[in-house]
């Protein structure tokens, strides 16, 4: 489909802005896009700083061809999500840290980015705009996509002249279509999904596609996702496609340690704070393949999946499973614990949740 992408300026926007909710099947919201009514584009040039971005109605957007991003990959995204309270107001979950991790990653992919005030504007502005959108209370969330791309025209290998950071929204549920039932994971032996030195630790586009073959294969055989080992030993658990792993023994929580190759998960960072304010010992260290074959619980952390049960784990033909086949006791407590912090429903003693 083709979107209109009129330019809209704040001021006549407030009046367009109904909280009437859009007429959509709330009760059956997965991970797939849904148009919605605004996105927010700001730009710059390269060795400039943004400076002032704007709504505009939610549309196609013009890339040159010979653009850094279509050409180069030179591209970030992050994911953040906005809550509905029963109240009425609409919550935000740490949105500073994605503004952090995107500078973060700008600085490795060579673009500038906006700053951490502008992005947190710019995400609160393009929440507002869309409210409709956001699904009623406990129904699912309003999943925020921001993007940084190299939009400048480039030949040779190089960053681009001009970059666009754009923000997009969509309604969302249940990333795995299994919910809160576990999923099945199978560990990827041969394909990786990042190196030493690379750019395993950002969020940039194309950490993503290169999972995708491996993935294909994966669901292919009926599994849920993949878990990949780190590329030089082979033998250290990183991360699933699009989320960090934990497994619990004797109630230690364990994930593997931030070391370059490994998404910084904004899900993960809070778990752990969760996990040791409730007194659980957590650690964060390289976690062999073995480990697998000996945890209680395994779980997976992500803005999108938020907390998944892991049911099963397949490395080379064994397969392990977890619990019967439910939700393992401590996933339980630290999902309910995050939720319930997420959607306001209890009080945010850490400072993370934003108020609209
Ligand atoms: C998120 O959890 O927000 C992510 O970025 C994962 C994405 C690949 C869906």
């Amino acid at each position: 489909p083709t979107y209109s992408s009129n330019n809209v300026g704040a001021a006549s926007l407030a009046s367009n802005v109904t909280c009437e909710l859009a007429d959509i099947d709330w009760d059956n919201l997965g991970f797939g896009f849904m148009p919605t009514d605004y996105m927010y584009i700001m730009k710059c040039l390269q060795g400039g700083d943004f400076s002032k971005g704007e709504l505009q109605r939610f549309g196609n957007i013009e890339l040159i061809p010979s653009a850094g991003v279509l050409n180069y990959g030179q591209g970030l995204f992050d994911g953040l999500k906005a809550y509905r309270k029963q109240d009425g107001n609409i919550l935000l979950f740490r949105p500073e840290e994605n503004a952090l991790r995107l500078r973060m990653g700008a600085e490795r992919m060579c673009m500038p980015s906006p700053t951490v005030e502008q992005f947190v504007e710019a995400v609160k502005v393009t929440v507002q705009a869309n409210e409709r959108w956001i699904p009623p209370p406990c129904k699912g969330s309003l999943y925020i996509r921001p993007l940084l791309m190299g939009s400048g025209a480039v030949l040779s290998v190089t960053p681009a002249p001009e970059y666009t950071f754009l923000i997009y929204v969509s309604p969302v549920g249940n990333y795995f279509k299994e919910g809160l039932a576990p999923i099945n994971l199978v560990i990827e032996t041969e394909l990786h999904r990042a190196t030493p030195g690379g750019t395993g630790g950002v969020k940039t586009i194309g950490n993503y596609a290169a999972v995708l073959k491996a993935q294909t294969a994966a669901k292919a055989k009926g599994y849920s996702d993949v878990l990949y080992l780190d590329s030089v030993h082979k033998r250290y658990l990183e991360e699933v496609s699009s989320c960090n792993i934990f497994l619990v023994k004797d109630n230690v929580l364990s994930t593997p340690a931030i070391t370059g190759t490994i998404l910084p998960g904004i899900t993960r960072k809070s778990i752990i704070d969760v996990a040791r304010s409730q007194g659980f010992q957590v650690e964060e260290r390289q976690i062999t393949v073995d480990e697998l074959f000996d945890a209680d619980e395994v779980f997976c952390t992500g803005t999108a999946v938020v907390i998944s049960p892991v049911g099963s784990v397949t490395y080379l033909g064994k397969r392990v499973s977890y619990g019967n086949e439910g939700i393992g006791v401590v996933a339980q407590q630290l999902y309910s614990s995050l939720t319930r912090l997420q959607m306001g429903l209890t009080k945010d003693t850490m400072d993370w949740v934003v108020e609209l």
